[in-house]
């Protein structure tokens, strides 16, 4: 079951059909998910907050605050791997659509980073309304995903649509989403690049720098989790790679490129994450440099090849090619003149100014570019959450390009 071991969080809002929600918290609980549930103050005059936190064996929150307790609401929205809101009431819905934030749920709904999956449910004449249409619409463009109604009997009597999905039609759903969402890429081949170079100027000593190869090393195992078969070139890191990931380690930015500029014409997918350097020691020194008497040492440096930029002038129709710009002034612009300096179809900034970000952090904070006009600024977070969104923004160039 792909829904085993995922993060559900259920939102419960003011509709007869939240009954239906009681069945459905059990059989999610039941087929291996963590499910937490919030609801709205009027949802628990047509569901008992008890019988929630008895099926989901987790506390149920209703309040931003409750006397001295704070609920945080943006870690509940950060937690989910899914955020489900079922019954989704047309007075939610509404307020949603306008960004009114009055009680824990609408918090929840509007600090969430994860997906968000609605199953409306209210009478017929209500669901077809112009202001519910344009509500729903609206919230389709904020890529909110909404259910389609039955047809059926509805709490007023009559018989039409509007009734809310029933919980083995959204179990069917979520298990379709979350197996074409983790597998969008099988088929495909990846090429990611992380970590330093090192320039070798005699035996013991080089020119490097501060990366870790953390980030590029969570784009290898998003694009691994999402089905590619997936090859990444590491310079000198000390962090444990997945051995599902065909790991080629190498030293120098010449190594790198001589393997970049082999693989890539075979791949759909690449991603440059490395901090390459830019220029390396003209001759390597076969015996260790001695201390002289000279005061300065000077030591020649040629260019190394731009791996990136080499990729970018050999990429084919059908290939997607992401790099990374790591600024420290005038960072957009410097980006932008990257992406298409290197023929790019997204360039990735990373801003030194930026707290927490960059080389050797847990973290990382980035905006991304396309060439279309693509601009979407991801929040500090993860890295593995930041991987999984760039592969996400990669996947939908990749599957929608002709
Ligand atoms: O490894 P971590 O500690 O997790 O840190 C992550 C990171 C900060 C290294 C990463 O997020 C990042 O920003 N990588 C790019 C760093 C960099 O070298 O940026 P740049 O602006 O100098 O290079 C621009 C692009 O050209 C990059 O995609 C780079 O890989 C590529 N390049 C640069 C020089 C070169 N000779 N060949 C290249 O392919």
């Amino acid at each position: 079951m792909n829904i085993t071991g995922k993060k559900i969080l259920v939102g419960v809002t003011g509709s007869i059909a939240a009954y239906k929600t009681i069945l459905l918290v059990r059989l999610l609980v039941k087929t291996g998910a963590e499910v937490k549930v919030i609801m709205t103050p009027s949802a628990s005059s047509f569901a008992s907050p008890l019988v929630f936190e008895t099926l989901s064996k987790n506390p149920v929150l209703h309040e931003i605050a409750d006397g001295s307790q704070w609920s945080n609401h943006v870690m509940l929205g950060r937690w989910a791997d899914i955020f489900l809101i079922a019954p989704a009431s047309c007075n939610s819905i509404s307020k949603m659509a306008a960004g009114i934030c009055d009680n824990l749920l609408m918090a929840v709904y509007l600090s969430a980073t994860s997906k968000i999956l609605l199953a409306p449910a209210m009478d017929e004449d209500m669901w077809h309304h112009p202001t519910t249409k344009r509500n729903i619409e609206t919230l389709r463009s904020f890529g909110n995903i909404v259910l389609p109604t039955n047809n059926g009997e509805l709490a007023s009597g009559l018989f039409g649509e509007g009734r809310m999905a029933e919980p083995e039609e959204i179990i069917s759903f979520l298990e379709n989403f979350f197996t074409t969402k983790s597998k969008k890429l099988i088929g495909m081949k990846a090429l990611i690049t992380a970590g330093p170079t090192y320039e070798a100027i005699d035996p013991v000593r080089f020119i490097g720098n501060h990366s870790s190869g953390k980030m590029g090393i969570e784009i290898a195992k998003a694009m691994a989790e999402a089905g590619a078969e997936t090859t990444l070139i590491l310079g000198p890191s000390s962090i444990l790679v997945p051995t599902v990931i065909n790991t080629i380690r190498v030293t120098s930015a010449l190594e790198m490129y001589n393997i970049a500029i082999n693989l890539f014409p075979n791949s759909d997918l690449a991603v440059m994450a490395a901090a390459v350097a830019d220029y390396r020691p003209a001759s390597i020194s076969e015996e260790k440099i001695k201390k002289g008497n000279d005061e300065n040492l000077n030591i020649e440096l040629v260019k190394n090849p731009d791996i990136l930029k080499s990729c970018g002038a050999m990429k084919k129709a059908g290939q997607v090619l992401m790099g990374f710009a790591l600024e420290t002034n005038n960072e957009k612009d410097n980006a932008i003149k990257k992406l298409y300096e290197k023929n790019a179809d997204f360039i990735v900034l990373n801003s030194l100014r930026d707290l927490q970000s960059g080389f050797g952090t847990d973290t990382n904070k980035v905006t991304v570019f396309g060439k279309d006009g693509f601009e979407t600024s991801l929040s500090l977070q993860q890295k593995s959450q930041v991987a999984q969104q760039l592969v996400e923004i990669l996947t939908a160039k990749l599957l929608t390009q002709e």
